[in-house]
């Protein structure tokens, strides 16, 4: 159902890139990332706030599904031009140990509006990307959960967990080699730059580690 290749008499489907306001299909693109926030009941983002993201989105290449109601809603109800449901995907490379990296297929934004959930909208969606990622040569797909429990029926799984240490730093700590360079405070807007190349050097050194979305500078950079 959620296919763009399908659609049927009650829902349309359709998957496309983000765009800036120069484009004629800025609004398509600015009332889906509209309708992410309603799926997760976020408050809405400003003009300004949806204009950098849909930027990122861009720097990102992703692409982004939507399932559209084509009957005409109820008075009061939402503008059709919002879809019902979202479903953003890119390509990043998976660290897979031995100097390996895998295309992976990366998923996010997964909402469907309140009123449309339980009617088998997320596994349209889901079963018709995994089919298409699998069409494009991809070994793999990942996500991170906001509820655990949904993805393993799609079969997705725990990829690490998470642990707390306590370290000690009295007399008897000691750090065993010679530290090089030296520690200073910088303005955080040079970590646009400096964080990725921090980052792409750990990635490579760890296996486990995925390629971040673009977002993750810009936060750290506080842009
Ligand atoms: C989670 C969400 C996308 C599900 O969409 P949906 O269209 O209602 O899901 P479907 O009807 O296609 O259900 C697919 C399967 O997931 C199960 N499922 C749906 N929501 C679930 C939930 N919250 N917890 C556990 N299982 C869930 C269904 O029972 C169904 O199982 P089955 O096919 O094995 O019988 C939707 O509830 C939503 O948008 N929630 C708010 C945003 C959110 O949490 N997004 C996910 C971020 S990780």
């Amino acid at each position: 159902m959620a296919d763009p290749k399908e659609t049927n008499e009650k829902y349309n489907v359709k998957r496309f890139r983000s765009v800036g306001k120069e484009n004629p299909d800025y609004g398509q693109a600015r009332d889906w990332l509209r309708a992410v926030g309603f799926g997760f009941h976020d408050e809405q983002r400003s003009d300004e706030l949806i204009d950098k993201i849909l930027a990122m989105y861009q720097a990102d290449n992703r692409e982004l599904t939507g399932v559209y109601v084509n009957e005409e809603p109820p008075l009061h109800a939402l503008n059709p031009g919002f879809p019902v449901a979202t479903f953003g995907t890119l390509e990043n490379k998976l660290n897979v140990g031995f100097g390996e990296e895998l295309r992976t297929r990366q998923i996010t934004a997964v909402t469907v509006r309140g009123t449309h959930r339980r009617h088998g909208i997320l596994r349209g969606m889901m079963t018709a990307d995994l089919a298409d990622a699998k069409d494009g040569g991809f070994a793999m797909a990942a996500l991170t959960a906001s509820e655990a429990s949904i993805y393993g029926r799609f079969g997705f799984g725990v990829a690490t967990f998470e642990r707390s240490i306590k370290v000690d730093t009295g007399p008897k700590f000691r750090i065993r080699h010679e530290p090089v360079g030296r520690v200073e405070i910088a303005d955080p807007r040079v970590l646009l730059d400096l964080a990725p190349e921090v980052f792409e050097q750990v990635h490579h050194r760890t296996p486990g580690s995925i390629v971040r979305q673009d977002s993750y500078r810009h936060h750290v950079s506080g842009r």
